[in-house]
């Protein structure tokens, strides 16, 4: 991204505001952990690897005015601020890996004057964004190997610049590509209810020269069908210890579909995202969104006043349909339930 999509700047937070995209480009500023709660929740910022940096800053944020005089006392302070950003979002684990190790920066400094603590927290937020910027890269090294020149890749929602530091997880496979001289297409599912895949990747790929056709998620069976993509590439919000895969509703369809049409389905996403607290996918906690996203998404009214919605953000899709999954440290191949293990390890 030529402008980071999140960032410190003066003792506050900048984001690009990700709602207005593509019609807008807007930076703005929160000041307090308040706004930053409201930027994820509200998904100005979004992406699970995206979350997890507004998950640390927010931590900053939350802490930088405190006047606590004991270690005690700022980390009831901490562990207040830290609970109400893990409100924000539950699905991508991002966002509690980040404050997990904010906090555990904190008491690894606790014998620190706290002014000295606050600086150690701002150090550790900014040390997360450079890591999932050299994460970004990697995982885009590792990618293109997978991609044939001449292939057309399918993406589903936007796992690109804009939802991490650099320059994506899944886009950076196709970045990658396109930097190594290989000449790729993408099909880019709009992704229903929010639009992310027409509203963001399009726009992330055009900005890069990289070829791109938007379709709506329920062409994806025939543009399959028909012969046209020869790889599918997905990011992560959450991959449990057995490979079951949670990303953005309409995923596991794309799976199916691949599976249906001997096409790869590869998984691309950093090791943050690996939850091996959870031994499948079952177990991890899909967000429900509000009924207007569906029925008067982006201002229009599209169904009747009163009907009934259920809008689950994120689906799971189940290890059996993932091809492999690309980590910064490496590619993983089933069976997943050791693989994931050894190379989150390594
Ligand atoms: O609801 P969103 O826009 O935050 O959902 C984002 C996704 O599902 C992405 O594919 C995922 O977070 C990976 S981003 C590198």
């Amino acid at each position: 991204m030529p402008t980071p999509t999140i960032e410190w700047v003066d003792g506050r937070v900048r984001l690009i505001d990700q709602t207005l995209l593509p019609n807008e480009f807007k930076q703005i500023y929160c000041d307090d952990v308040g706004a930053v709660w409201e930027a994820i929740k509200m998904l100005r910022v979004r992406g699970a690897p995206a979350i997890g940096v507004a998950a640390a800053l927010g931590t900053v944020l939350g802490v930088w005015n405190s006047t606590a005089e004991s270690f005690q006392e700022f980390e009831v302070e901490l562990n207040r601020v830290t609970d109400y950003l893990a409100t924000s979002r539950p699905t991508a684990v991002n966002l509690f890996w980040a404050l997990d190790r904010m906090k555990r920066t904190a008491n690894e400094y606790q014998d620190v004057e706290i002014c000295v603590l606050k600086q150690h927290l701002l150090q550790e937020a900014l040390a997360i964004i450079v890591e999932d910027q050299q994460m970004c890269r990697s995982i885009g090294r590792y990618g293109a190997e997978l991609i044939d020149d001449g292939d057309t890749i399918l993406t589903h929602c936007n796992a690109g610049g804009l939802a991490t530091s650099d320059y994506g997880t899944a886009l950076a496979v196709m970045f990658a590509a396109h930097d190594d001289g290989k000449h790729i297409h993408v099909y880019a599912d709009e992704t229903r209810p929010l639009l992310q895949g027409a509203r963001l990747t399009t726009w992330e790929l055009m900005n890069a020269g990289i070829g791109v056709t938007l379709i709506c998620d329920s062409m994806a069976a025939q543009v399959m069908k028909e012969g046209r993509i020869q790889r599918v590439v997905v990011g992560a919000d959450r991959i449990a210890a057995n490979g079951d895969t949670a990303n953005k509703i309409g995923t596991y369809s794309v799976a199916v579909l691949a599976h249906r049409h001997q096409i790869p389905f590869y998984v691309a996403a950093p090791t943050s995202t690996l939850d091996f607290s959870l031994a499948t996918g079952d177990l991890i906690p899909i967000e429900e969104r509000g009924a207007e996203e569906i029925t008067e998404g982006f201002g229009k009214r599209t169904a009747p006043d009163g009907v009934e919605v259920y809008s689950p953000a994120f689906d799971v899709t189940p290890a059996d349909l993932v091809t492999a999954i690309v980590t910064e440290k490496g590619i993983v191949g089933p069976p997943f339930d050791r693989n994931l293990k050894r190379i989150a390890s390594s």
